[in-house]
């Protein structure tokens, strides 16, 4: 029988010229809930992510930091490794560029290209920014006077250098969108890529640096005067972490990547340059190309050059002193806001406010309510056994979960996480209602402990179906409430999550999940 091929997602890979923040933690949990949303609906995922380790900015970092190249890398990839642990981010394999067989992948790569006649060696002359790592002619820096990305001001540098024919391929790349319009996500994103390649002609991109300018890189093959460009070989990363040219098997079982995450500022590259690359290596290409919106941190463009970043560590150590120390309950609340705050297409501004709000709104005030009040009425009135004589759904129920249940893969498939939560937790709000309506202390003053008992029960079975649902986006949340209620962590799977899977529950209270944060 033949194997599935596994759902293959990736993140970029992040530059180590600094540490984290709230932006790139922002990609790195969507791919983390898809990847855990394919896993529990009983897919094989390989789910990559990494870091950039190459070009000038990071030898300039280095340097600045008085260490060794080698050595300020590896510091830096422990804090990203750090990061990931203590957001739940659950990749499977994490590529650096420095590694040898990625490096080793390039340059093949780039010599069988050469050996096709797609690339060149030619003059040139054009600004360059550094920390960018970029070239701009002088009609994109006349706007803003420096970088048109960092602002910074730009050198002019005249050399010799090797091109890659970008455009040979623009017409092949025009025809391929206009024939996949699901390539390019979301569907704004397709529009402004299939424009820009409408109405611009393609340069051909440089993809080497002279060693005597950029020495941190890989060498360029068949020329011990330059190094590759930093994008050239960071891109190939997707494929060389996957087996090309040094583990076919491994390649066969994973290639296509089925979605790649990103930014919109790094659109361009995965959209354009990176298509075209594979389609001159004669290597299909990946399924869908998703490019999210913009964190910005109050009105500002959050990014390591300017200095006003967010520190993801900060904040789930903040939240952990207000969540009684529990940091992986900290680390969901930060993944809740960051996907239910913002539909993934869209910019997002970042506040303290806006994080609290959401945490009290959502989390304490609905969710955390709802599973303490329910918990203790299990003890109260059964010393938390509960086994209800009917197993029958509420009739206020009915109409959310099949809705939830009919909708939920879709939106979660698509990426959808905004909406997918907001329907869970108007679930949730069904169930407080439910609670305030049945007024539950009234039946126990008149003594209907049958009728309390399967209304605690669907309220329960509600919670287990709404906790399962919640899984990716909240994993150490979701396995507390199924500690709770006395399940096991293997039932956490969507395959089970229909009314009345379960018979009966036996509840282990543990501390409130989210009490309020009250801010000075
Ligand atoms: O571009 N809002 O690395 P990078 C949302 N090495 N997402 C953000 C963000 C923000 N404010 N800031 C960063 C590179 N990101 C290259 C990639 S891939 C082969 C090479 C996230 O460290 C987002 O995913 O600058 C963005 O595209 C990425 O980090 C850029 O990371």
């Amino acid at each position: 029988m033949k194997k599935m091929k596994k759902f293959y997602i990736t993140t970029p890979l992040y530059y180590v010229n600094a540490s984290p923040h709230v932006g790139h933690a922002y990609t790195s949990i969507i791919a983390d809930c898809m990847a855990r949303f394919k896993r529990f609906s009983g897919k094989e995922v390989f789910f990559l992510t990494g870091t950039d380790e190459h070009g000038e900015k990071i030898k300039k970092a280095a340097e600045s930091a008085a260490m060794a190249e080698g050595d300020f890398i590896d510091s830096k990839v422990e804090i990203f490794k750090q990061l990931w642990k203590t957001l739940g981010v659950s990749y499977d394999f994490f590529i650096r560029t420095t590694w040898d067989e990625h490096k080793t992948v390039a340059r093949e790569a780039i010599s069988k290209l050469k050996e096709k006649g797609d690339i060149y060696k030619a003059g040139y002359k054009a600004f360059y920014c550094v920390p960018c790592e970029a070239f701009w002619t002088e009609t994109q820096i006349k706007e803003t006077g420096g970088c048109p990305d960092c602002r910074r001001s730009v050198e002019i540098i005249e050399e010799e250098n090797y091109f890659f024919k970008l455009s040979s391929y623009q017409e092949w790349l025009i025809e391929y969108l206009s024939r996949n319009p699901e390539f390019i996500r979301p569907q704004t994103r397709y529009n402004e890529v299939l424009s820009f390649l409408s109405n611009n002609k393609l340069e051909d991109l440089c993809i080497s640096r002279p060693k005597k300018r950029v020495s941190w890189g890989i060498d360029f093959p068949g020329d011990a005067e330059y190094v590759v460009y930093v994008w050239f070989d960071a891109l190939l990363n997707y494929i060389s972490a996957c087996g090309y040219a040094h583990d076919e098997k491994k390649f066969n079982s994973l290639w296509p990547a089925d979605i790649h995450f990103m930014a919109k500022d790094i659109l361009r590259h995965h959209a354009v340059f990176w298509p075209i690359m594979l389609k001159a290596l004669g290597i299909e290409l990946p399924k869908v190309i998703f490019a999210h919106g913009w964190w910005n941190f109050e009105g500002e463009k959050m990014s390591k050059s300017r200095g006003n970043v967010v520190n993801p560590f900060d904040i789930v150590n903040t939240l952990g002193g207000y969540l009684s120390g529990q940091k992986d309950i900290a680390s969901d609340a930060l993944r809740y806001f960051l996907l239910r705050e913002i539909p993934l297409g869209l910019d997002g501004n970042f506040s303290w406010k806006a994080l609290t709000n959401r945490i009290n709104s959502d989390l304490a005030n609905d969710l955390g309510n709802l599973v303490f009040r329910v918990l203790n009425m299990a003890e109260k009135y059964f010393e938390g056994k509960v086994l209800p004589l009917s197993k029958d759904i509420p009739a206020s129920f009915k109409k959310p979960i099949d809705k939830l249940c009919k909708e939920y893969e879709l939106l979660m498939g698509e990426a959808d996480f905004s909406v997918s939560l907001e329907k869970i937790f108007a679930f949730i709000g069904v169930m407080n209602k439910f609670i305030e309506d049945t007024k539950p202390w009234v039946l126990w003053k008149e003594k209907k402990i049958d009728e309390i008992k399967n209304f605690l029960y669907a309220l329960l079975e509600g919670i287990r179906i709404a906790s399962i649902y919640l899984w990716p986006v909240m994993p150490s949340t979701a396995e507390s409430i199924f500690r709770q209620l006395g399940l096991s962590r293997e039932s956490l799977i969507l395959s089970v999550c229909d009314w009345g899977k379960q018979k009966e529950f036996t509840i282990k209270k543990d501390f409130p999940l989210f009490p309020r944060i009250e801010v000075k």
